[in-house]
């Protein structure tokens, strides 16, 4: 009776293989939707060119500032591209950052002064390591939809995350910071690419691995890009070479493409977050959400009487309580038994026993789960895409690179997304490997910042 019950529940969060096909599907056709010039306004997977061209080839050299804000963490890098190592060729690069705190109130204040604040924190880096009258050339991963002219204009399209900073909305953020520089009176700095995180990530991975070419976020949000045909990218005229494009899929599913696949507890996620319509693929798979969907579900489970003998908490009952790290903590805790879980479930206020344990894990199992599936079909929706560019080529091989805390601490995820999209794009004539970025995508604004030079100054 019970074990039915909760295995019906477990069943909503299922997708089969032909719904992720579906899936993939709806994404490749919005993918052409975005990437055209007439059908692109009303598209919901916005298809932005990054005005990242060409990748390193290994000659950039210097000194290069970096600048990471849109994930866990606001990061401030220094990136020193120095001669190559006796060894193996390739050109050594030093880094060293400082995380910032940012303040839920900079966060979601005014917009001048989260630019002030991430200026205040660019000075007092650059002062501790006695570089302040040193003029550094700046790459900004500024990791939301903006739409770009330009390596360095970018202008905010719509805050996503927990992000809701006033007046930066429709506003060139370059521009913003470089106020906020100005006024400061103590930095000279001059801001040369703003990249999203997926692009920085992409790069930093590429400059290792020449078949890297798409890039991939799974963390507070997700998000993906890859390298794409110009003659493909038809709001741009040009038929030369190609261009990475930030996909911004997580506002896939926007225009109820995805209304089919969504249940109640994702009904409940977007209703009470703070873009609420907006981001729906994202809401089913990223950081920000996922424990929040795990504590909707033990609610009902409990309200049905199949979990805790029926008696929630009101820690478990308050919103944002289950953190997506307990989702991988448990989920890594299966082997070595349930004290890890009873005491998660203890913080909350709950005492488990055996069996609540063991469905509490089969429900973080069962969102993961769902999650990777999802976010593999969007992968396997790329690789396509990216494959029928190369007719010619009978397997093409690709790396994903690929960042983000769901993605590096969950015990599972990478292996069932990799199996997934392996299943998905059988007979697609595509091998596509994941490799995790461990240097963030900072490193990689900085790279595109040193290419961007090297074009300046030769005039190419
Ligand atoms: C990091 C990048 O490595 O990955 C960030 O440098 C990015 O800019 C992040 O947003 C994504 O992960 P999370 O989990 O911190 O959102
Ligand atoms: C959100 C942002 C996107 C970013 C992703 C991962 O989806 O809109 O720009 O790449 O989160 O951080």
């Amino acid at each position: 009776g019970e074990f039915l019950e909760v295995k019906l529940t477990l069943d909503e969060l299922n997708l089969s293989n032909q719904q992720l096909t579906k899936i993939m599907e709806k994404m490749i056709k919005e993918m052409v939707k975005g990437l055209g010039k007439d059908t692109n306004e009303d598209a919901t997977v916005k298809m932005i060119p990054s005005y990242v061209k060409s990748l390193p080839d290994g000659t950039e050299r210097g000194q290069f500032l970096a600048l990471d804000l849109g994930g866990t963490n606001f990061r401030v890098l220094l990136v020193k591209i120095k001669e190559a190592d006796e060894i193996n060729g390739q050109p050594k690069i030093e880094m060293d950052s400082q995380i910032y705190r940012m303040p839920e109130n900079v966060i979601t204040g005014k917009g001048d002064e989260l630019f002030d604040h991430i200026a205040l924190c660019m000075a007092d880096f650059l002062k501790k390591l006695d570089l302040l009258d040193h003029k550094l050339p700046v790459g900004f991963t500024f990791s939301f939809p903006c739409k770009q002219d330009g390596l360095d204009h970018a202008t905010l399209i719509t805050w996503t995350k927990g992000f809701s900073a006033s007046n930066v909305v429709g506003k060139d953020i370059v521009k913003m910071l470089k106020t906020a520089i100005d006024k400061r009176g103590d930095l000279d700095v001059d801001i040369i690419a703003v990249v999203n995180d997926t692009v920085g990530t992409m790069t930093s991975c590429a400059f290792d691995d020449q078949e890297c070419m798409i890039g991939l976020i799974v963390g507070t949000g997700s998000n993906a890009c890859y390298m794409e045909k110009m003659s493909n990218i038809e709001r741009l005229d040009s038929n030369k070479g190609g261009m990475c494009i930030n996909m911004e899929w997580g506002a896939f599913g926007d225009d109820g493409a995805l209304s089919d696949y969504r249940n109640e507890y994702d009904v409940h996620v977007d209703e009470n977050s703070l873009n609420s319509g907006k981001q729906l693929y994202e809401k089913m798979i990223s950081g920000m959400y996922m424990g929040e969907i795990v504590r909707l579900v033990l609610v009902k489970l409990t309200e049905d009487g199949l979990l805790f003998g029926g008696e929630t908490s009101e820690a478990l009952k308050t919103p944002g309580t289950f953190q997506t790290s307990y989702v991988s903590q448990i989920e890594s805790a299966i082997p070595s038994g349930m004290t890890a879980v009873q005491n998660i479930l203890a913080n909350l206020g709950i005492g488990a026993m055996r069996a609540d344990c063991e469905v509490v894990i089969q429900v973080c199992k069962a969102v993961s789960r769902r999650a990777a599936h999802l976010c593999a079909a969007g992968i396997a929706a790329v690789a396509r895409k990216i494959k029928a560019n190369h007719p010619d080529r009978e397997t093409l091989r690709m790396t994903v690179g690929v960042d983000g805390t769901v993605y590096k601490k969950h015990p599972t995820f990478s292996q069932m997304m990799s199996e997934k999209v392996d299943e998905l794009c059988a007979g697609a004539g595509v091998d596509v490997h994941f490799a995790l970025s461990y240097d963030g995508s900072g490193k990689g604004a900085a790279l595109i910042t040193a290419v961007a030079q090297r074009k300046i100054g030769s005039d190419e």
